[in-house]
């Protein structure tokens, strides 16, 4: 894939796509005269630090892939990201996994304090929410099985649920089930979701639906890996995270559980699952299938 057309055009996709998501955020956030001016300036810290907007992008590819027309899909894949960028300020606490660096830049809490961290998450996630249920160009019932759809994947039976399992399973044996469970929930079903606010948004068919549900859950579930081996394999500089951080912790990941080159074996074995689910859409599904490629091959 190095030196492919693939990697070209989807640096091309990613990097236009970004540029539209990066806009739409700018309009969504409030702005700077906004009352709590700290509390403002946190979600904007956060928000806007160079993540790589992945969860959007899925959503504007699969808008595009599900025949939708126009840029009311922004509103959902804005979402994502909103909420991404909250589960991201909670997760960097002292209280779970306690990190000071983020998006190559100081976390949340170490920039504006732990109570404004706190409530910054916690507004990004309340935003995320409103500005599907108010995106008049979406038809109500869409709206509603979008934030249906965010709000499911993202709570107890997703991925506040999978960060209890992660944070409890903290220096316990590894097993294979118990990591299952964790990357199932914390990370593979708010992708899933990405994945698939895009396509409710376009008002896709059930069997569209089965089918990116399918791709969501198995290119999420490699993503985690991919994390977890990029904590063992990367770089801080690349990463714009700290590595080598989950050993310490006893954090139950992939790489615990089967060695690296077990946990890379499984990555690329899920994303030739998530690759064979877009079968159906033929070449069309083109974004999905380089998407699904980069986060098995991502240095970050
Ligand atoms: C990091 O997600 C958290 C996980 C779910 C592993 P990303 O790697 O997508 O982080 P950003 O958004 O690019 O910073
Ligand atoms: C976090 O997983 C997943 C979330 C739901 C935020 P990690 O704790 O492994 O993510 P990083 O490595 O800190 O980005
Ligand atoms: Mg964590
Ligand atoms: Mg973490
Ligand atoms: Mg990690």
């Amino acid at each position: 894939m190095k030196t492919s057309s693939g990697e070209r055009s989807l640096k091309a996709y990613l990097s236009e796509q970004r540029d539209v998501i990066d806009a739409a955020l700018e309009r969504f956030l409030p702005d700077a005269s906004s009352p709590s001016r700290k509390l403002h300036e946190a979600m904007r810290h956060s928000v806007f630090s160079g993540g790589k907007r992945l969860r959007p992008v899925l959503a504007l590819t699969t808008y595009e892939l599900a025949g939708g027309e126009g840029d009311a899909v922004l509103a959902p894949a804005c979402a994502t990201e909103l909420i991404h960028t909250y589960s991201l300020i909670h997760d960097d606490l002292p209280a779970m996994d306690d990190d000071d660096t983020r998006r190559g830049r100081p976390t949340c809490h170490r920039a504006f304090g732990e109570a404004t961290a706190i409530l910054a998450g916690d507004a990004l996630l309340t935003l995320a929410f409103e500005i599907v249920a108010c995106e008049e160009r979406l038809a109500p019932e869409r709206r509603l099985s979008v934030v249906a759809e965010l709000a499911a994947a993202n709570g107890l039976a997703g991925m506040v649920g999978g960060q209890v399992a992660d944070m409890e399973g903290e220096r316990t044996a590894v097993t294979l089930e118990a990591v299952e469970f964790i990357h199932l929930n914390k990370t593979a079903r708010p992708l899933r979701a990405a994945v698939l606010v895009g396509a409710l948004a376009a008002g896709a068919p059930p069997d569209s639906i089965l089918a990116l549900g399918v791709f969501g859950e198995k290119m999420g579930l490699a993503f985690q890996i991919a994390d977890d081996l990029l904590d063992v394999t990367g770089s801080e500089e690349e990463m714009g995270k700290a590595v080598g951080k989950d050993e310490g912790r006893g954090k139950l990941t992939y790489p615990a559980a089967v060695g690296v080159s077990g946990a890379a074996a499984r990555a690329r074995e899920l994303m030739e699952k998530a690759l064979a689910a877009l079968d159906v859409f033929g070449d069309r599904a083109w974004a999905l299938r380089e998407i699904a490629r980069f986060v098995v091959e991502r240095r970050n």
